[in-house]
């Protein structure tokens, strides 16, 4: 289903409507019968009930509580999960537009409950054979506090997630590191920035060792692409850049996967999805801020000619690495990618990668392992961001210790190191050793794919990192 979200000046009789309230708010004004009232008390004592449906034959009236929770942040995801909820009983009752009324005169309700709505319907057929046809659903705002230009950039995101979320769910054989790089520029040309590809001969002129020795094993070659979006009123005199793991198939390589850690590894370039829907994004919605975002791509598999551990490569700034274990390729590419931004000298570096299932198993689903070489404002931001979009930050320590279990024997460094200490942080401790800049890195491992879903973020790719860095950039 595809959400339409609009701005509503009033709703007439006839409109489906949806009133947003939480605790206590009094019905009495909205011209309820006294039979309505007293179902709509009955409905809530117990205190469970949150969404009640009032059938008035020309339309649906629903009423749809929010409880206050601690801190604000958390009452507005809330009205995301409950606009989630709502629209199985809105297919139920085979309603196709509706109008969201502001009984709390606040704006990010309505548009938080909207978001939900919009983000839950996410559906990706592709491969279906019979797809069920595309419903819209119309969504009005009705919302004094809501603004038209509010509401546009709403649109745009949930645009953005939705195509990054489309990345994530296409499997390797439609996907692979060239048609990622084609579906960036595609992008681009539709949002209004600039993409660059470089190609197998560039990377190697380059001697990007890291993204060539992961794309040994493969039979399709790899890419860099290049993004920017440069608008004359930027407010930032040194670029933000962003960096994306773009790994689309991660097989392992020769230190191979076992079947069940696999099905899932077409995720592996869900930190490119993430980096290229936020840059879409920016530009759709003329951010005044100057973005760059790198994706190095290519799969992880293996054949004659595959990395095998302890080989030693060359990476693209002269450091040498040991690869102990072919499956931890993520960072292998990235750390390409970050000394190849030290020529932008960039404001702030933040990376998005699904890099370590040590980060999904410290935290889980339900936020983003961070950590900083430079604590301060931007991390803070950033962290806000991350409440205010619910693609929450977890910070890790970031101390010189973990860098020490990266050193190699033979090399200057192992891709490996601690066994199963700290895997998430000696993952990001190996990448700041190929940054110069302020750096905050992102492992999205746990809530990049879900196989089981979770309310609106839905069952599959999430495209989570998108709101959270357009947000980050939104508030510059
Ligand atoms: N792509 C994986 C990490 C991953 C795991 C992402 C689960 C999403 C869900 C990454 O390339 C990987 O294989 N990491 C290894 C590193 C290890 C060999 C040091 C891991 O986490 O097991
Ligand atoms: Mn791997
Ligand atoms: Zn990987």
């Amino acid at each position: 289903m595809k959400v339409n979200i609009e701005k509503t000046a009033a709703a007439g009789a006839k409109n489906n409507i949806v009133l947003l309230a939480t605790g206590k708010t009094k019905f009495d004004g909205f011209g309820f019968s006294k039979e309505e009232l007293s179902y709509l008390r009955q409905q809530l004592e117990d205190g469970k009930t949150r969404l009640v449906a009032l059938n008035q034959y020309k339309r649906w009236v629903y009423v749809q509580l929010v409880d206050k929770k601690k801190e604000e942040y958390q009452t507005v995801e809330s009205f995301r999960v409950e606009g989630n909820k709502i629209l199985a009983t809105l297919k139920n009752h085979k309603v196709t537009d509706v109008v969201l009324l502001d009984m709390e005169n606040r704006g990010d309700y309505a548009l938080a409950y909207a978001e939900g709505m919009a983000l839950g319907s996410y559906t990706f057929t592709k491969y279906k054979s019979k797809p069920a046809a595309e419903k819209t659903l119309k969504v009005g705002i009705n919302s004094k506090k809501t603004t038209q230009a509010e509401i546009d950039r709403l649109n745009i995101v949930v645009d953005a997630v939705t195509r990054a979320r489309d990345l994530v769910n296409e499997p390797f054989v439609g996907l692979n590191a060239e048609q990622l790089a084609q579906a960036a520029v595609a992008m681009g040309k539709e949002a209004g920035f600039k993409t660059e590809v470089l190609n197998k001969v560039k990377i190697e002129s380059l001697k990007m060792g890291g993204l060539l020795g992961v794309n040994r094993g493969s039979i399709d070659p790899p890419t860099f692409t290049i993004m920017e979006y440069k608008p004359k009123e930027a407010k930032n005199k040194k670029p933000y850049v962003l960096v994306g793991k773009g790994v689309v198939f991660d097989t392992g390589g020769i230190s191979i996967k076992p079947s069940d850690g696999m099905t899932t590894m077409k995720c592996d370039m869900g930190g490119a999805a993430a980096v290229i829907g936020a840059i879409y994004a920016v530009a759709k919605a003329k951010l005044p801020v100057h973005v760059i975002a790198l994706v190095p791509a290519t799969d992880n598999r293996l054949n004659g000619n595959a990395l095998v551990p302890s080989d030693v490569i060359t990476m693209h700034d002269g450091t040498t690495v040991e690869v102990l274990n072919t499956d931890a390729e993520g960072r292998l590419i990235l750390a390409d990618a970050l000394s190849y931004a030290k020529k932008y000298e960039p404001e702030l570096l933040i990376d998005a990668a699904t890099l370590t299932g040590a980060a999904m198993r410290a935290i889980g689903k339900y936020g983003i392992v961070s950590m900083t070489n430079t604590p301060g404002a931007e991390n803070e931001a950033l962290k806000a961001s991350g409440l205010a979009t619910y693609e929450r930050l977890a910070e890790m320590p970031f101390w010189d210790e973990y860098y020490d279990l990266m050193k190699s024997d033979v090399a200057d460094l192992k891709n490996i190191g601690g066994g199963v200490i700290a895997g998430a942080i000696t993952a990001g401790k190996f990448l700041e050793h190929f940054t110069n800049y302020p750096y905050i890195h992102l492992d999205i491992a746990g809530p990049a794919f879900l196989e089981g879903g979770d309310s609106y973020r839905g069952k599959g790719g999430t495209g989570v990192g998108v709101r959270l860095l357009f947000d980050f950039f939104a508030k510059k």
